[in-house]
């Protein structure tokens, strides 16, 4: 009998552990006991995170981690990957936070959980010096380059263009470049960004930022569903660095325009 009673412990006792595995997500607590913040990015998306000098990866959003860190009292540690790998990765409860440029849309959100926005993104059109695209509607039937996995992905074929993905970004600049496609349409300002540089090597003019931007998108950051608690406490620090200044603060540093989120 005694048996029997130890066994129906140990069995209720199991399964209250495997219950509480899935369902309770990434708590700050466990954060703090791990001592470190997980972060997954594509690192290829200027001025939120690119790789810099001896390949670290540095950027604006970079920056609001090491404060949301520093806040927690614990390290950073960044993990590498496709922008694809990204939002899977979170879904998965492989990484603590998913931090790379990602708009929210109700899609992703059956599969992550997101932040509070910290700022409002748009898509932009880029094309080649003496193009005929000079705005959205002459993207008709034309042929476009976008990073795989994108909300500029789903907006291009949503429109019926002849999408070409591709894993990085700058293989999709380089696609236009190169002539494989007619535009590429990528954030508004990863393209000002890259197209900046691009033409500070190749001679200003060479790649055209058109002036209609199209979407608009709030920028988070994602976790694993369920990591509730955790998105609360980063919350307050977004929040207070969006109505404080020191978002805009971080954009400025980056020479890079700030739209607050809820305007
Ligand atoms: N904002 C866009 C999206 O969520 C593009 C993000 C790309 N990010 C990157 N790190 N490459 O789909």
């Amino acid at each position: 009998m005694k048996k029997l009673v130890c066994f129906a412990l140990t069995l209720l006792m199991l399964t209250a552990l495997l219950a509480g595995c899935g369902s309770s997500g990434t708590t700050l607590a466990d954060v703090k006991k791990a001592g470190t913040l997980t972060i997954a990015t594509s690192p290829d998306f200027p001025p939120f995170e690119s790789l810099g000098e001896g390949n670290v990866v540095e950027g604006i959003e970079i920056e609001i981690l090491n404060t949301i860190c520093d806040r927690f009292g614990v390290t950073l540690t960044i993990n590498q990957m496709d922008f694809d790998s990204v939002i899977p990765g979170i879904n998965a409860g492989k990484f603590d936070l998913g931090v790379s440029g990602i708009s929210v849309t109700e899609e992703r959100k059956k599969n992550v959980l997101f932040t509070d926005p910290y700022c409002l993104a748009a898509q932009a059109i880029v094309v080649t010096a003496g193009s005929p695209i000079a705005s959205k509607a002459d993207l008709d039937g034309k042929t476009v380059s976008v990073q795989t996995g994108t909300t500029a992905e789903d907006f291009c074929m949503g429109e019926g263009y002849d999408v070409m993905g591709f894993a990085a970004n700058s293989d999709a600049e380089a696609a236009l470049v190169t002539g494989k496609v007619d535009a590429w349409v990528i954030d508004d300002l990863t393209a000002a960004e890259m197209v900046k540089a691009y033409n500070a090597e190749n001679g200003e003019g060479s790649l055209v930022i058109l002036s209609e931007a199209m979407t608009t998108e709030p920028y988070a950051f994602a976790l694993t569903l369920g990591s509730d608690d955790l998105a609360a406490e980063i919350n307050k620090i977004i929040n207070e660095m969006v109505s404080d200044g020191s978002i805009a603060a971080i954009f400025e540093k980056y020479d890079a325009p700030y739209t607050a989120p809820h305007n």
